[in-house]
């Protein structure tokens, strides 16, 4: 049986035309497509870590004999391990299936259909694409031309309507830090403050000691970028009790799986071992840094995360992403009013940068 209009008569209106997240493409998918085996495919795309994850959770994982039971749904463990790492109290902490996870639930939480989110922007494309999901209203305040928040602005776009603000820092993708002074001038016009601070071990900045004593402010954080856990997806949020226990109550059961959990365990009692990957990011990050700086076609952003943005002077992002990904390599590319022809190289090992550098010197501007 047939009726006009279809199936997507069904489909919320707001949702028919929603155009969904643009996500990296994942190796394999490009096999026959690439100069070169995809196992030997260069991976600078999405911010991940070259290094992989600690040993420990390897063999972790490989004699884990729980598989067959859920998780514990209240996260027990995974927030006394986390308390342990932040310092802050198993109460204000909530884990995520990826910290994408947690911005999706606080949003699902706060945003009613047409309440302002204030994003400033250029930024993490998750908040415009989760609001967006949630019938939320992105109101857009532009960085500065350094790329800094502008926090005159933000305060001027505050309505009556406003929910959250969100920042991210260091910021993705411009890799820019904004001073905690400025983060607490906007926790003080008492609206929520969700801090995203997916890059904090690279940056070494953070608010987290903070969310104790406001009621408004939120961090989140991951183990994608620092701990090379991207593929096993696990991020935690730091909150005010009364916004833990709401999103708690309101969370898919079981949320994080019982690999990530031997895995944030394995990875907390490697820290060292991690954050000395972490560090020999930060070398190549200064490295690529400087090499990037004498091609004269490219203007690379100093960065205080793992990756570096760069605006290209001559030619087209786009096309020297596609050159690029032709080679091997893949980056990601902006093209976008507050990034019109910009790109992104995540920072790799050494063996990385040597390849990209002499892929870009083929390809010159
Ligand atoms: C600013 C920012 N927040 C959050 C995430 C998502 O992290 P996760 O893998 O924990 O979902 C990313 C990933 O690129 C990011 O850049």
């Amino acid at each position: 049986m047939t009726h006009s209009g279809g199936i997507e008569r069904f489909i919320r209106p707001d949702l028919v035309t929603f155009g969904g997240y643009s996500a990296r493409k994942s190796p394999e998918t490009l096999e026959g497509k690439v100069e070169v085996p995809v196992e030997n495919i260069i991976k600078l795309d999405a911010n991940e870590n070259p290094y992989g994850c600690s040993p420990r959770v390897s063999q972790a994982l490989a004699t884990c004999p729980d598989f067959n039971i859920y998780p514990d749904n209240g996260q027990t463990r995974l927030r006394k391990l986390l308390e342990g790492y932040t310092g802050v109290d198993a109460e204000h902490i909530v884990a995520g299936s990826g910290s994408n996870q947690l911005i999706d639930l606080v949003l699902r939480l706060l945003i009613s259909q047409g309440d302002e989110v204030i994003n400033c922007v250029p930024t993490f494309g998750i908040y415009r694409f989760s609001t967006e999901l949630c019938g939320g209203t992105l109101v857009e305040v532009p960085r500065s031309g350094n790329f800094a928040v502008n926090i005159s602005a933000v305060r001027a776009a505050i309505s009556g309507k406003t929910k959250i603000i969100f920042l991210t820092n260091p910021n993705n993708p411009t890799g820019t830090i904004t001073p905690q002074q400025d983060i607490l001038e906007l926790v003080d016009t008492g609206l929520p403050v969700l801090v995203d601070e997916a890059y904090y071990e690279f940056g070494g900045e953070t608010v987290a000691p903070l969310v104790s004593q406001y009621e408004n402010l939120m961090v989140l954080r991951t183990f994608s970028k620092w701990a090379g856990l991207a593929g096993l997806r696990v991020g935690y949020g730091l909150f005010p009790p009364k916004i833990a226990d709401y999103l708690l109550r309101i969370k898919i059961p079981y949320n994080v799986n019982v690999a990530a959990l031997v895995a944030v365990q394995e990875s907390l009692k490697d820290i060292d071992y991690l954050m000395s990957r972490v560090k020999a990011i930060i070398t190549e990050r200064e490295r690529l840094f400087g090499k990037l700086e004498k091609l004269e076609w490219l203007k690379p952003f100093p960065s205080q995360a793992n990756f570096i943005l760069c605006s290209v002077l001559t030619g087209e992002a786009i096309e020297l992403r596609q050159k690029l990904q032709d080679k091997g390599i893949l980056v990601r590319y902006f093209d976008e009013p507050l990034l019109r022809n910009y790109i992104r190289f995540s920072v790799g090992k050494p063996e990385h940068t040597d390849a990209l550098i002499k892929a870009l010197q083929e390809i010159g501007g």
